[in-house]
């Protein structure tokens, strides 16, 4: 089933640390449109504690998910019956906070008698160059973020055939805990890159984790381990130093991720064909601008367009929700009111849940 009608949906995000409410219109042509987007970041509640902590990210998203809601809708200028459904991140995520989202939808659906549709919030992820950049079907995805790490072919809406994924860490948790052990800050993505931007990646070396090796895994938790070990082995960690080893591990990461979608580009190569492939990046970590750079000579080198949504809508948000179930409700895909939530959810499920 086609919709030849515009669509317009309300998304809900709570999986993680971002309490995000969104409004996105998709036209029968598959344009899509934000007409709100909101956020409420919890960076300060979880700042403390170098990282997120599951029943605080929960209790933030009961405080603050019903005001983003309201300022989202009037942001749009909408009304609930100018909705058509309402869409929000089922899975995987911290089961707390997923279940806020969850319930909440659930309780607009039925009070307004409008569809519900559950997403995979790496769903969310896979499909935001859609809306962003339009971007057909087949392509290449590079999901990189705090909680996963996986190449992807993304056949259509719901079909994901999942080349590689990490086997240890994912890379924005390696980014993390690197700035974590430096003391740089949290969020540690952003404060690694910062840092490195004053550093000298020539300096010291650090290893390649699977680089020239078959396939497309990742592995990230050794780099990780050889930043402590230079960190520690260092007389003083003076401010240079710091911005040194976050350059060099900075650049490792991005060898590394590099490497494994040449390889993966090959592997696609059935599915997506040889000629003017696109290479699609989605998550937090593909806001790094190093990466972007290694990314943007990968691509070029196999004939393919790079592809990286901004980076407000790399990072998770409520557009990405509501864009994704845009495309399920298009396809006719709603979910009943008793759908479960999932602490786990893999968008390949021929792949056995391994890693991230
Ligand atoms: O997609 P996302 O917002 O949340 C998850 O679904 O995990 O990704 C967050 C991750 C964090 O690990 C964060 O440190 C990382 O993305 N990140 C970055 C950058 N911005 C965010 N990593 C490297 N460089 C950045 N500029
Ligand atoms: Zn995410």
């Amino acid at each position: 089933m086609t919709q030849n009608r515009p669509l317009t949906l309300l998304g809900i995000e709570t999986s993680c640390d971002e309490t995000a409410a969104a409004v996105v219109r998709r036209a029968p042509d598959g344009q899509g449109t934000i007409l709100a987007n909101v956020i409420f970041s919890q960076i300060k509640e979880h700042a403390p504690f170098g990282g997120v902590v599951p029943e605080i990210a929960a209790r933030a998203h009961v405080e603050h998910l019903d005001g983003l809601i309201a300022r989202a809708m009037d942001d749009a200028h909408l009304g609930w019956d100018d909705l058509d459904g309402i869409a929000v991140t089922s899975g995987p995520g911290l089961i707390g906070g997923v279940i806020v989202g969850l319930m909440t939808a659930k309780g607009i659906a039925m009070a307004r008698g409008l569809p519900l549709i559950a997403v995979n919030h790496l769903e969310g992820h896979a499909l935001t160059a859609r809306l962003t950049d339009n971007v057909a079907f087949p392509y290449l995805l590079l999901l990189v973020s705090g909680g996963h790490s996986q190449l992807l072919v993304v056949e259509g809406v719901g079909q994901y055939r999942r080349l590689g994924t990490t086997i240890d860490d994912a890379v924005g948790e390696a980014f993390d805990k690197v700035a974590k052990l430096m003391d740089l800050g949290f969020p540690g993505g952003p404060a690694v890159e910062k840092m490195a931007s004053q550093g000298d990646a020539t300096r010291f070396t650090l290893p390649r984790p699977l680089i020239g090796k078959p396939g497309c895994d990742f592995s990230f938790s050794g780099l990780k381990t050889a930043v402590r070990q230079l960190a520690m082995a260092q007389e003083t960690l003076d401010h240079q130093t710091k911005a040194d080893i976050a350059a060099a591990f900075q650049q490792a990461a991005s060898d590394v991720i590099a490497d494994r979608v040449a390889h993966a580009i090959e592997m696609a190569a059935p599915y997506i064909g040889k000629a003017q492939g696109r290479l699609v990046v989605a998550g937090g970590v593909a806001a790094n601008q190093t990466l972007k750079a290694r990314l943007t000579e990968t691509a070029a080198a196999h004939n393919y367009e790079l592809i990286v949504p901004p980076p407000r809508l790399c990072t998770d948000n409520g557009a990405m929700i509501a864009w994704a179930g845009a495309e399920k409700l298009a396809l006719g895909q709603v979910s009943e009111l008793n759908v479960s939530p999932l602490a786990r959810w893999p968008l390949d499920p021929s792949k056995p849940a391994r890693g991230n």
